[in-house]
């Protein structure tokens, strides 16, 4: 049993290693392409500041929120309040960075005269972001807060969780769109045999932040990866009464009391055996 335990563990490590890695990737290999191979980066209202915004969106929407996301599961040595601020923390921080990363391509678009919202991938996007600080202000508001009612955060913990996933398969769709979007325009009528380094570049880019953001997925999807009911207090569930099997029983760490269909405990098995 603890040694089906210790490798379901071991997986966990080796998935989240993978997602670590393919996120960081997808960052190096985009700054050493601007700085090395292209103009860099620059707020001067033309294609350096264009740069920011492919690398403040992976970098937020990608790496930030997946480490905001995997806190609960990662972080097991702090009680559930600090865990609780990690998160939130990590999560306004990858929230205030997409927003800047949105402005930006908005204030390229102003001076360079393009209009805006006139691709999927703008309306993909912009609905990624929208979704996202919906589900941070809605998480903040409910689940944060000691006073609301159990059934209440019960029922939207539920929501938040799809939440995170869907936002995700937004964030899969906008980096690739973004991508294909980029690429159409840095091509302007070549063939694409003639297909650009600065191509191969946001190709490979878009496909390991794709890669990286599956690879997250599967780390929330997994229950058996959620901390164990023994340390239960530092995840989300921690707030909440869960609907299982063999119920806990309500204790101090609780924010809020228990349904009120609460079971009572088992009888005592020795109790049982003489009425036999
Ligand atoms: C989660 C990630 C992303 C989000 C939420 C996002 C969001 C947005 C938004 C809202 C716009 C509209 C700006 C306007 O209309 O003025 C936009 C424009 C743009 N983005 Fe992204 N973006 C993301 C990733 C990327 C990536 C990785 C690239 C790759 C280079 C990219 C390339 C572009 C391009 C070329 C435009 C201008 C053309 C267009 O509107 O489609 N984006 N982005």
């Amino acid at each position: 049993m603890a040694t089906s335990e210790a490798k379901s563990r071991t997986a966990f490590w080796i998935f989240f290693g993978f997602f670590q890695i393919l996120g960081i990737f997808s960052i190096v290999i985009f700054v050493v392409w601007e700085c090395f191979f292209n103009k860099g980066f620059a707020w001067d209202y033309r294609n350096r500041q264009f740069a920011i915004h492919p690398l403040v969106m992976v970098l937020s929407m990608v790496v930030l929120y997946g480490q905001g996301s995997l806190t609960y599961r990662v972080v097991t040595c702090m009680n559930r309040s600090k865990v609780k601020i990690l998160h939130l923390v990590i999560m306004g921080t990858a929230l205030v960075l997409a927003v800047f990363g949105v402005v930006t391509v908005f204030i390229y678009h102003h001076h360079m005269n393009y209009g805006d919202m006139y691709t999927l991938h703008s309306w993909c996007g912009m609905m990624t972001v929208a979704s996202f600080a919906l589900q941070f202000f809605l998480g903040m508001g409910i689940l944060l807060f000691k006073g609301v009612d159990g059934n209440l955060k019960r029922s939207y913990l539920s929501l938040h969780r799809y939440g995170s996933l869907a936002i995700l398969a937004m964030v899969g769709a906008s980096v690739v769109s973004g991508v294909i979007d980029d690429v159409y325009l840095c091509m302007s009528n070549k063939s694409y045999r003639d297909l650009k380094l600065h191509a191969v570049v946001l190709n490979v880019m878009g496909l390991t932040s794709l890669i990286a953001v599956l690879n997250l997925m599967y780390l929330l999807y997994r229950d058996d990866w959620k901390r164990n009911a023994s340390n239960r207090s530092g995840s989300p569930e921690g707030d909440v009464p869960a609907q299982e099997t063999r119920p806990r029983a309500p204790s101090n760490d609780d924010n809020f009391p228990p349904p009120p269909d609460y079971p009572p405990p088992p009888k005592e098995t020795t109790s049982l055996l003489r009425h036999q």
